[in-house]
């Protein structure tokens, strides 16, 4: 496998295409990006820390059945990904109250959601990511019926997978985002997971351990990062 151009880069990771048009190379950058990309900073270490998080858990992920587009990790920085015709929406699960359901809702931070909730949102940066409904999605063609169940589905699958792997490391999942692309008509989990993309406590402390350290200037955010993937048995040398 050969690396080529650059197809794209993002706020976090830039893909670059291979001699393989089936296949992309994903670089994790230490580019860190908050509000939208009001906020951006450069954190060392973070894209090594973020692409061997995102490793390990896409392959736990894969183990317990979820289909992804991780095929392996290439470098310190870079992995192996199946080229996906992403859909533009994101789904969200969450578990506690924190973030835009607070502010939306006027809801305590630290509320259990019991059951947890679900929600779309449309990925657009110049919008704010509004939140969207299935009705959205299916009459503005951002994806089918079939695919919109199958996303709901898939992101409460690794609800349950997550939420048992983050407590053995006490920890709680708070929430998270995820991202889903299509790969000749099949339904893979794509883009990341890592704590950039999700909210991640201290089970005794409730203390922060994800992007809010960065969003909110509470410091610490990639040696808190390593302390998570430490928990969970992640090795960053
Ligand atoms: P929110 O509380 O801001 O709606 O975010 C919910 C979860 O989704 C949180 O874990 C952060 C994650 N998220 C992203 O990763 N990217 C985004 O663009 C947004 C809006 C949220």
């Amino acid at each position: 496998m050969e690396k080529r151009e650059e197809l794209f880069s993002g706020k976090a990771k830039s893909v670059f295409k291979t001699d393989d048009p089936d296949l992309f190379v994903l670089q994790f950058r230490d580019d860190t990006s908050a509000f939208d990309g009001v906020k951006v900073e450069k954190l060392k270490d973070k894209g090594k820390v973020n692409n061997l998080f995102n490793a390990f858990i896409m392959e736990k992920l894969e183990q317990a059945g979820i289909k992804t587009h991780f095929v392996k990790k290439l470098s310190g920085t870079e992995s192996l990904v199946k080229n996906l015709d992403m859909l533009p929406v994101e789904c969200v699960v969450r578990n506690l109250a924190a973030g835009s359901i607070c502010k939306r809702y006027g809801i305590e931070e630290g509320l259990e959601i019991n059951p947890p909730t679900f929600e779309f949102f449309l990925k657009n940066d110049a919008l704010h990511d509004p939140m969207i409904n299935d009705y959205h999605i299916v009459s503005f063609g951002w994806a089918d019926p079939t695919h919109i169940e199958e996303m709901k589905k898939q992101t409460f699958k690794v609800n349950e997978v997550l939420k048992d792997l983050f407590k053995n490391g006490n920890m709680l999942l708070v929430d998270y985002k995820l991202e889903f692309g299509l790969c000749n008509d099949e339904l893979l989990l794509g883009d990341e997971f890592s704590p950039d993309g999700c909210r991640i406590w201290d089970a005794e402390t409730r203390n922060k351990m994800d992007k809010d350290r960065f969003r909110q200037d509470l410091g610490d955010v990639i040696e808190t990062y390593k302390e998570v993937g430490a928990r969970l048995g992640i090795s960053f040398d």
